[in-house]
């Protein structure tokens, strides 16, 4: 079964392939409404409603390389077994916002995973692009960015092994302080 976090991974892959240079992700907790959402926006290049239509159907792509393309129906799946849902506004040259909720307490929602180390990886990997990680729970609010902490960072490369692994150690620490 797939972490929260490989749905972060899979879907924030989807924005990098559409050239955004933004990528939100907010990850809502409550355990007051047994909810959780996921949240990821991107401003690349969107989709048209017809696209968005068929994204949700396994046999769609618009890769080449591959058939089948399995990211949004498999988050769709994994969030409508708990009597969630999954939901995708998107329109060419603005953007698309895809949004899962999840039953919190529910026996299939997925574990969240290594989200700390999820996040990281995409912010190394992706130099020119913002990723903003944002984490809600009825115990507060933790905001990560890659920009900003380039900038704290300065010289120093956001990539480097050691910043990398004391980034995720940092982000995983915030998300342990307010968890439910
Ligand atoms: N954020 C996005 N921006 C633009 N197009 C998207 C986005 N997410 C998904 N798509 C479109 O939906 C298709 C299916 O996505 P997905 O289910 O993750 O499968 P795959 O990534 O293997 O193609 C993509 O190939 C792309 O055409
Ligand atoms: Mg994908």
């Amino acid at each position: 079964m797939q972490n929260l976090s490989d749905h972060i991974m899979d879907i924030a892959q989807n924005a990098i392939r559409a050239n955004a240079t933004r990528v939100e992700i907010d990850v809502e907790e409550s355990e007051a409404r047994d909810a959780l959402v996921l949240v990821i926006r991107d401003n690349g290049d969107g989709m048209d409603a017809d696209t968005v239509q068929r994204v949700t159907d396994p046999f769609f792509t618009s890769r080449t390389t591959r058939k089948v393309g399995l990211g949004v129906p498999l988050l769709k799946q994994n969030a409508e077994a708990t009597g969630g849902r999954l939901s995708i506004r998107s329109a060419p040259g603005k953007g698309t916002a895809v949004e899962a909720t999840f039953s919190r307490s529910h026996l299939d929602r997925p574990p969240v995973g290594d989200i700390a180390g999820t996040i990281v990886l995409l912010a190394a990997a992706n130099p020119g692009m913002e990723v903003r990680y944002r984490y809600v729970t009825d115990k507060g609010t933790y905001t990560f960015s890659s920009g900003e902490t380039r900038t704290f960072l300065g010289d120093t490369p956001l990539d480097d092994p050691e910043i990398v692994a004391a980034l995720r150690e940092m982000i995983a620490e915030n998300i342990k302080d307010i968890q439910v």
